[in-house]
């Protein structure tokens, strides 16, 4: 099978995109290289991480009145020059137009903080809490047309707690979406997520659930270290 080449796209922090190469540094991604980030925020902090890392970077930022067309066709030259083959949205804050989406039918994956279709848009953990859901969590998603509603690839759910906040939420899913992007990544580049109309049949055989998880500990390790100061480090990583 040949190597999956992945174009990120984000506008912002970059914590998701992080935790990708994360999961490549440690071999729990494997078969996949993160070939080349866009940014179409020049001051987007993302931009950091891909220098600190070494990923070649880019900032695409659209011009005064440019359609959405034209502004996606710079980006795609980037892609089609370093042989992307799966688009990851990451925090992108930009509609992707019919002409991306044409050219990587069912290749381009986004992530949402709940659990789809429930609260979608800007302020999904926000509207959850308001809204008094008792379970929110994260969505990785093939990207369609309509914003946050294409096939649905995995899903992790986060219970609610009555004294929650909207930054504590947001970080015990930030937490999953960490893992489980990753996750959904490695089921596209293994070829075990098959799109039929909204649905998408997952090939679980051969134990790879279980591998999986075995594999990701090496990540969950690391992924413990780095949120040791949070407030949401007890309930998340208690044992
Ligand atoms: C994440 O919560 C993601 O679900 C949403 O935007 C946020 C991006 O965060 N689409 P980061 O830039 O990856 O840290």
């Amino acid at each position: 099978m040949s190597r999956e080449k992945l174009g990120i796209l984000a506008s912002g922090r970059g914590s998701n995109f992080e935790a990708i190469l994360d999961h490549i540094e440690l071999d729990v991604l494997q078969g996949v290289d993160a070939s080349v980030l866009v940014s179409d925020n020049p001051d987007a902090k993302t931009l950091e991480v891909a220098e600190n890392r070494n990923i070649s970077n880019y900032v695409v930022e659209p011009k005064n009145k440019e359609d959405r067309e034209v502004h996606e066709e710079r980006i795609y030259e980037i892609f089609r020059d370093k042989d992307v083959s799966l688009v990851i949205l990451a925090g992108y804050m930009r509609i992707v137009s019919p002409y991306l989406l044409g050219k990587y039918e069912e290749n381009i994956m986004n992530i949402h903080p709940s659990l789809l279709p429930a609260f979608k848009g800007m302020e999904a953990q926000k509207d959850a809490l308001e809204y008094g859901a008792k379970v929110s969590g994260c969505t990785v998603h093939y990207a369609w047309k309509e914003v946050d509603a294409g096939p649905i690839i995995t899903q992790k759910a986060v219970p609610i707690q009555e004294e929650d906040t909207v930054k504590k939420l947001s970080n015990r899913i930030l937490v999953q979406e960490h893992r489980t992007y990753s996750k959904a990544i490695q089921l596209h580049a293994d070829d075990r997520l098959e799109v039929d109309g909204r649905k998408v049949h997952v090939d679980y055989s051969d134990n790879w659930k279980k591998e999986w998880r075995k594999r990701q500990e090496a990540y969950i390790d690391h992924q413990k270290k780095s949120w040791k100061e949070s407030e949401i480090y007890e309930e998340v990583f208690k044992k």
